[in-house]
């Protein structure tokens, strides 16, 4: 990782129309930034957005209000010239890879389409070699290139996405969901050749998932969303540590541990009721219906996204101190 922001993403905004005048409000107002190198995760449970903020940073959608900028420009408005470099530069793998791969297509066709898009090869011979060349890289091998997706495992089509998404030599990969589909042991290896790939290549990564348990092998930094906000970004190690968002806390306490007698003592935190509607969210702090240690002023009032260590930012009215100054009941249960 380092200190150079590739990714600058400013009070991004994303609302869908929907019938009848209702506006739903998938990202509402984040912000946070991607450095070159580095895997940065987004977690939180379904429908908080984390999707949708992946397809309005790659050009998917345009945003409502806010900025994305990659490499200092705004991806919203780039030219046409500079749209090809960004669409060579910024690539997507996708949570299932058999939706996203073509079944009438052999792998080498598969990987060649965005190649053939760009122009990039006008010798045949050098296209194939580079075809054959990513096969190996993902871990599969030439003689796969003339078969057909529904010939492979879960994990080996997500191995051809991932070839696919490296075929035009990109800087950054948006990963949504590339192993919620996959046996547990099949997602170590995944995870693992994404690493493996990141080192060689020099790649940067959004990394989105909607658990904290294997987003924290591969992570640099993770960025927790609920409800189309940001609630907490930290580094992995201190999000583990020391998460503060009771939100945070929450999605930690449900991973479970694997030595069966600290799982047995340990006191789980679980979040009481339902998910609200994007459509209609609730007032000041979204999370605070199911928040078990919800003050009056979190009705009132947002919180604000709060830098409160070095490098660690939270949204949440427990660590601001003129509104806990009056409160008794601020201790966190975990
Ligand atoms: N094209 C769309 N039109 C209208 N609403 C949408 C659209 N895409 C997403 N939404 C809504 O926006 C919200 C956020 O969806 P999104 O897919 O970004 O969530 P997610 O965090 O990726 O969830 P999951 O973990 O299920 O993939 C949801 O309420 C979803 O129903
Ligand atoms: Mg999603």
């Amino acid at each position: 990782m380092t200190n150079h922001k590739l990714l600058e993403v400013k009070e991004l905004k994303k609302y869908f129309q929907l019938e009848k005048g209702k506006i739903l409000k998938a990202v509402d107002c984040i912000s946070f930034d991607i450095y070159k190198g580095e895997t940065f995760g987004l977690v939180g449970e379904s429908g908080c957005g984390k999707s949708t903020t992946g397809r309005t940073i790659i050009g998917l959608y345009d945003s409502t209000d806010g900025e994305v900028l990659y490499e200092g420009k705004n991806v919203h408005t780039l030219s046409e010239k500079e749209k090809l470099s960004f669409y060579r530069s910024m690539q997507m793998i996708f949570q299932d890879p058999y939706a996203s791969l073509n079944p009438r297509s052999t792998v080498r066709e598969i990987i060649a389409e965005p190649m053939e898009a760009h122009n990039l090869y006008r010798d045949k011979k050098e296209q194939m070699e580079r075809i054959y060349q990513l096969l190996e890289d993902v871990g599969l091998n030439r003689d796969h290139a003339n078969r057909y997706p529904h010939e492979f495992s879960g994990g080996q089509r997500q191995r051809i996405g991932i070839a696919r998404a490296l075929a035009l030599n990109p800087d950054f990969i948006i990963a949504d969901e590339p192993i919620s589909a996959l046996d547990v042991s099949v997602q170590a290896q995944i995870v693992n050749l994404l690493k493996k790939l990141q080192k060689e290549k020099g790649l940067t990564y959004l990394f989105i998932a909607h658990d904290l348990s294997m987003v924290k092998h591969i992570s640099n930094r993770i960025g927790v969303m609920y409800l189309g906000h940001m609630v907490e970004l930290t580094e992995s190690k201190e999000l583990y540590k020391k998460p503060l968002h009771p939100y945070t806390q929450a999605l930690l306490s449900a991973i479970p541990i694997p030595d069966p007698d600290v799982e047995d003592e340990r006191e789980r935190m679980i979040i009481q009721g339902e998910i609200p509607s994007p459509i209609n969210p609730p007032s000041g702090c979204v999370f605070r219906t199911r928040c078990p240690v919800a003050m009056e002023a979190c009705a009132s009032l947002k919180p604000k996204w709060k830098e409160v260590e070095e490098q660690h930012f939270v949204a949440c009215h427990l660590y601001d101190n003129e509104i806990t100054k009056d409160h008794d009941e601020v201790a966190v249960t975990k």
